[in-house]
């Protein structure tokens, strides 16, 4: 039986791990070439490893997503790579920047340091460029090379619950996220008439790298605990949300975010 992207293309920032590697392992299950990027270029070799080790088409990219340069380069490496671009997909992030001026460590540890009247600027300005320009440049790279090849396509942002509502000491991530949810709309009211279809996901509490140690301390279990579903998500289960935005199951929604979040808002 066909997969649901069979002869098609995609790129996934942030392949490396979490969300992002789960995206690119079901997307390549589903029959689409991948192209890893991300800023680790161990992890994202293995994940194109393992996609070709399936029999799947695979390549890495190195890439900072929030370096216009870098964007253009992996936007270009991809098509040539497989001919074509069909499917984007902005799952790279950042929960804070570390090692950039006052630095304190993590937010989640010492959350008194990273309050805004004690936050750095160019910490601020960090998150910002990864978890939202860098997100505008993906979209609008992957935008401007699908109108060119005239055949449409899907562009899907990873935005987070945190986008909904704040969350003290994290604001820069917040605003970041929030304003991730506004640039989809911006994208579906201005790709639609190309056939490009932009969409988002807002994941609640899930395992992954970014996670691991907020798991290890019980912190997220306690948040998870609350949620009707009650329990903290697995990468897997986002990138069955993101599969479903970007193929033909919702071809007619666009400028939406999905909640993947076990329900955090319902009660
Ligand atoms: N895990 C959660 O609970 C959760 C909840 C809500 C939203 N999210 C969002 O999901 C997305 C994926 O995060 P994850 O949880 O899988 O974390 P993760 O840390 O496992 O994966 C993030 C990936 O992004 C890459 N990355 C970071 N900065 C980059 C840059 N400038 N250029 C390219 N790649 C970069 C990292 O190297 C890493 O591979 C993020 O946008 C995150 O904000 C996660």
């Amino acid at each position: 039986m066909a997969g649901q992207l069979e002869d098609r293309a995609a790129i996934v920032t942030g392949g490396a791990s979490g969300i992002g590697r789960a995206t690119c392992l079901l997307f390549a299950r589903e029959g689409a070439a991948i192209v890893v990027a991300d800023v680790q270029d161990g992890a994202g070799e293995e994940t194109a490893a393992r996609i070709r080790g399936e029999g799947g088409r695979a390549k890495f990219v190195h890439t900072d997503t929030s370096d216009e340069a870098q964007v253009v380069d992996l936007v270009r490496e991809a098509s040539a790579a497989f001919g074509r671009l069909d499917a984007m997909v902005t799952a790279a992030g950042v929960s804070y920047a570390p090692g950039l001026g006052d630095d304190a460590g993590d937010p989640f540890q010492r959350p008194a340091a990273w309050l805004i009247v004690n936050k750095a600027t160019e910490r601020w300005r960090r998150v910002l460029d990864v978890n939202l320009t860098g997100v505008m440049l993906c979209a609008r790279e992957a935008a401007r090379q699908m109108i060119a090849e005239g055949h449409g396509g899907t562009i899907v942002t990873v935005a987070s619950t945190a986008a909904y509502v704040p969350n003290a000491s994290i604001a820069d991530y917040c605003v970041a996220k929030a304003g991730v949810v506004m640039l989809t709309k911006c994208l579906a009211a201005e790709l639609g008439q190309h056939g490009i279809r932009a969409n988002g996901v807002a994941p609640g509490p899930i395992e992954t790298g970014m996670t691991r140690d907020l798991i290890e301390r019980g912190v997220f279990q306690q948040q998870a605990a609350r949620l009707p579903l009650g329990r903290i998500g697995g990468a897997d289960e986002v990138a069955q949300a993101i599969l479903f935005l970007s193929g033909p199951q919702s071809r007619f929604v666009t400028g939406k975010t999905l909640g993947v979040d076990g329900g955090t808002y319902t009660i």
